[in-house]
């Protein structure tokens, strides 16, 4: 059986020249960059090129980066952080339904667990946050803002630039997940998203899973949630994974300001199966016209549940996914999909083609072929 794989929003296949580049650190290089004697140095020195190399890509301070295990921690550091360090100042936090559970969870803790309010932005039917639904949520109390830069569900891509400037304005802090950003739309500096934290994943671009950063615009400095050592300037205790490190800023600099997921190639792709959807009956589209992630194709299907369409469609070989990988597997509806307003009762029916560096037309034909009939089987188990 073929394997056409739809679903490098999920992950992406670790780079080859990414991985030769981290091989060292699995084998000879093995020192503990704590360590004082020369073995320790040479892994300390390496570490500390790493960081100096991901801020210059950031256009950051070396300072500003601390290396994580990826968008998980890098959002719980953020937003854990910001209210714990800000708490005395204020107890309100503000986010949009549409978030990824990695910060939807966060804020549902802190709210029922630390006494925290939580505002939660409705988005519209194309799944953006309104800049004034932003600026009239703001408080004297509010001490954090997050939203996310992409949504991994539906692709849209949000007014960060504007959101953040608000939040400037008003002098409170903003952290955005833009973990499905990186490597897909282009980049000039860390600045550009007006946020003082900014989440980072390097598996979403070909770099290795377990590897991400968050960048904290000084001179703020969050309570750390790991506590140990003194590692990543105090924020971030243990011993650094250096390979991963090392694949992260590799990945960073091959694949971010050249977008490794090219508008170019996969917009035709994308576009094809946005028309073969559309053209099948029962079948929306879901999010922005405009404004979206450049691989990214989200469709609810009447009369059917995502798990029926994405067996069938693994049965075909095509790997698709159902919106948020940590979902698959249970018929939860995607509350992306319920915080866009349509009807609940096509909220189970998510499906997600999220396309990337090796999606070629040819597989574009192959699904034009067989996803119809999946899909014609998936309404007869209902
Ligand atoms: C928007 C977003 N944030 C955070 C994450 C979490 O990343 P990880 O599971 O690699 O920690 C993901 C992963 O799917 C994501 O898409």
């Amino acid at each position: 059986m073929r394997t056409v794989y739809f679903d490098y929003n999920a992950t992406t296949p670790l780079d080859t020249q990414v991985r030769d580049a981290m091989l060292p650190f699995l084998d000879g290089i093995y020192g503990n960059p704590s360590s004082v004697h020369h073995i320790g140095r040479r892994a300390r020195s390496i570490l500390d090129d790493a960081r100096d190399r991901a801020a210059k890509l950031l256009g950051a301070k070396p300072s500003e980066m601390i290396f994580t295990s990826g968008g998980t921690e890098s959002n719980n550091l953020a937003i854990f952080g910001v209210a714990r360090h800000l708490r005395s100042k204020g107890r309100h936090i503000i986010t949009s339904v549409v978030e990824h559970h990695a910060v939807l969870h966060c804020v549902d803790y802190l709210e029922k667990k630390e006494g925290f309010e939580i505002t939660r932005l409705p988005v519209n039917r194309e799944g953006f946050v309104s800049v004034d639904d932003l600026a009239k949520a703001i408080r004297p109390d509010t001490i954090l803002v997050t939203i996310m830069a992409a949504n991994n569900e539906i692709g849209t891509i949000q007014p960060i630039a504007e959101l953040g400037a608000v939040c400037r304005k008003r002098g409170v802090l903003f952290h955005t997940d833009a973990v499905q950003w990186f490597g897909k739309e282009p980049f000039a500096n860390i600045h550009q998203f007006n946020a003082n934290l900014v989440s980072i994943c390097a598996h979403k671009f070909h770099g290795p899973k377990g590897a991400g950063a968050l960048f904290i615009k000084s001179p703020l400095l969050p309570d750390p949630i790991l506590f140990g050592g003194g590692h990543e300037n105090e924020r971030r205790a243990g011993t650094e994974n250096l390979a991963a490190i090392i694949g992260l800023v590799e990945a960073l600099e091959r694949f971010v300001p050249n977008p490794v997921f090219s508008r170019d190639k996969l917009l035709p792709l994308v576009n094809r199966l946005i028309s073969l959807v559309e053209r099948m009956p029962g079948t929306h589209f879901v999010g922005p016209r405009e404004l979206r992630l450049p691989n990214t194709v989200s469709f609810l299907i009447e009369g059917s549940d995502s798990i029926a369409l994405l067996a069938g469609l693994d049965l075909e070989g095509i790997c698709a996914s159902s919106g948020s990988a940590c979902s698959a597997g249970s018929i939860e509806p995607s509350h992306v999909i319920v915080g866009l307003g349509v009807d609940p009762k096509l909220a189970n029916s998510l499906v997600r083609f999220s396309l990337g560096r090796e999606s070629t037309m040819e597989e574009i034909e192959y699904a034009e072929q067989v996803v119809p009939q999946v899909i014609k089987r998936a309404q007869g188990f209902q």
